[in-house]
C-alpha cells in the first residue's frame, strides 16, 4: 500500500520564544498543509520573523514543539540544526554574494558534497530555468535588476529541493510595479512546484494574493487562520476586520437578525451573531458593531440626504469616497468612473448580502478606526 503523505509538513504547537525580556512568541499554533502556501500576516514587531527563524532552526524555543514532515525538530531538549531541516529560505535583503556569479550563488545553496558534481550543476541549471534566468548564470548579481536578484535568491533556496520554503518579506525591497510583477511570478512558481511554503508579509494584498491560507499574527500569537475570503468575510474581531481590509464598523441595534444601520437594514451572519453561546432567539438582539466593507455600500445622489461626500480618492480601477454622516464617517468604494464630488449630498445603502457583527465595543463612536496592535 502506498503511504499517504503527511497533511501537515509543518506543525507548530504551543511555541514560546523569548529573547532577553518578555515572550515574543506566546504559545503559537500553526499547521501548514502539504503543498500549500500559508501567508503569515501581521504588523511590524508582532513576531513573524521570530516564528520563521524558529521553524528554520535559527532560533531556539523556550517551550512548544515544531514538527517538519512528522519529524520533531524543535521540542523539549530537541533542536535539530538548521542545515539538517531541509528548509529553503528567502530573505528580504536577498543576501547574495557579490563576488560570486549568479550560478555560483545558486550552487551555494547546495550541500558541499553535491555542489561540485554533475548532479549539482544540473540542480543549478534547473533552478535558474525555473525562475527564468538560465541566460544570466555567468553574470555578477549586481549587474541584474532588483527583481532578477530576488529570483536568484529564490533559485538558490529551491536548488536543494527543500521540504519547505520560508520567505521573509521577500518583496519589500522592490518598488511597487516590480513588486507586483515578481509576486505573480513567485506565485506561479510556488504553485507549479507545490512546495509547502510559509510566506511572511505585513502587506495584506500580498498575503491574500499568495496565501491559500492566511495566518494573522498579533502580539506574538496567531489571531486567526483562514482562507483569504473567509478572513475577509468573517474576521474574528474588530481589530482583524480592520487589519484585513477597510472596515466600516457601524454601531447598530439588531432585531430578529437584522441590524438597523446608517446604510439601511443589514442581515447579520448567523455564525457571527453578537451574543454567542445561547440558543435563545433573543440572542440576536442588542447593540452591536456591524462590519460593512466599503464595496458593500452604494451611494444615491440625494439633495436631502444625510451624508455629505468629504473626500474622493481615485485609484483608476475604482474610487473611494469618505462620506460624513454627521456622527460617523463611511468609507465607500464604487466603480472606476468617478460619480461624486466633494460636497455632494448622498444617501448610502447596503448592497451586500449579510454582514458580520461584534459585541459593541466601549468608547467606539465613529465608524472607522485605524487598526491598532494595542
Ligand atoms: N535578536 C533579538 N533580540 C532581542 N529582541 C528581538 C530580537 N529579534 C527580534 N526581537 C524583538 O522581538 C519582537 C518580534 O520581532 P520580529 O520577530 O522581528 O517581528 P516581525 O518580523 O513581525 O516584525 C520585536 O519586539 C523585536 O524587537
Ligand atoms: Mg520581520
Amino acid at each position: 500500500m502506498k503511504s499517504s503523505p503527511s497533511t501537515s509538513p509543518i506543525s507548530v504547537r504551543g511555541l514560546c520564544v523569548a529573547y532577553d525580556g518578555p515572550q515574543v512568541l506566546r504559545g503559537v499554533d500553526l499547521e501548514v498543509e502539504a503543498g500549500s502556501i500559508v501567508s503569515l500576516l501581521g504588523p511590524s514587531g508582532c513576531g513573524k520573523t521570530t516564528l520563521l527563524r524558529s521553524i528554520a532552526g535559527l532560533q531556539e524555543a523556550s517551550a512548544g514543539e515544531i514538527h517538519i514532515a512528522d519529524r520533531l525538530v524543535t521540542g523539549p531538549s530537541v533542536h535539530v540544526p538548521a542545515e539538517q531541516r531541509r528548509i529553503g529560505m528567502v530573505f528580504q535583503d536577498w543576501a547574495l554574494f557579490p563576488h560570486l556569479t549568479v550560478g555560483k550563488n545558486v550552487a551555494y545553496g547546495l550541500s558541499r558534497d553535491i555542489r561540485k558534481t554533475a548532479a549539482g550543476d544540473d540542480r543549478v541549471c534547473e533552478a535558474l530555468h525555473l525562475v527564468g534566468l538560465s541566460d544570466v548564470s555567468d553574470r555578477m548579481p549586481q549587474s541584474l535588476s532588483g527583481g532578477q536578484q530576488q529570483r536568484v535568491a529564490l533559485a538558490r533556496a529551491l536548488a536543494p529541493q527543500p521540504e519547505v520554503l520560508l520567505l521573509d518579506e521577500p518583496f519589500s525591497n522592490l518598488d511597487t510595479a516590480l513588486r507586483v510583477e515578481i509576486r505573480t511570478e513567485v506565485h506561479r512558481i510556488l504553485t507549479s512546484l507545490q512546495v509547502t511554503s510559509v510566506f511572511v508579509t505585513h502587506d495584506q494584498d500580498e498575503a491574500f494574493v499568495l496565501g491559500d491560507q492566511v495566518a494573522v499574527m498579533h502580539e506574538g500569537d496567531i489571531a486567526q487562520v483562514g482562507s483569504p475570503a473567509d478572513l475577509y468575510a468573517h474576521p474574528a474581531s474588530p481589530w482583524l476586520a480592520s487589519f484585513v481590509g477597510e472596515a466600516n464598523l457601524l454601531r447598530s441595534v439588531v432585531h430578529r437578525g437584522v441590524a438597523t444601520t446608517s446604510v439601511g437594514a443589514v442581515p447579520i451572519h448567523a455564525r457571527n451573531n453578537a451574543v454567542k453561546g445561547t440558543e435563545d432567539d433573543s440572542a440576536e438582539e442588542g447593540v452591536v458593531d456591524v462590519l460593512i466593507r466599503p464595496e458593500e455600500i452604494d451611494l444615491q445622489r440625494d439633495a436631502a440626504g444625510r451624508g455629505e461626500v468629504r473626500l474622493v480618492e481615485y485609484y483608476g480601477h475604482d474610487s473611494t469616497y469618505e462620506v460624513d454622516m454627521g456622527d460617523h464617517l463611511l468609507r465607500v468604494r464604487l466603480g472606476s468612473v468617478p460619480r461624486f464630488q466633494r460636497g455632494d449630498r448622498v444617501t448610502p445603502t447596503f448592497v451586500g448580502d449579510t454582514a458580520a457583527s461584534f459585541p459593541a465595543a466601549e468608547r467606539r463612536s465613529i465608524s472607522r478606526e485605524e487598526p491598532s496592535p494595542d
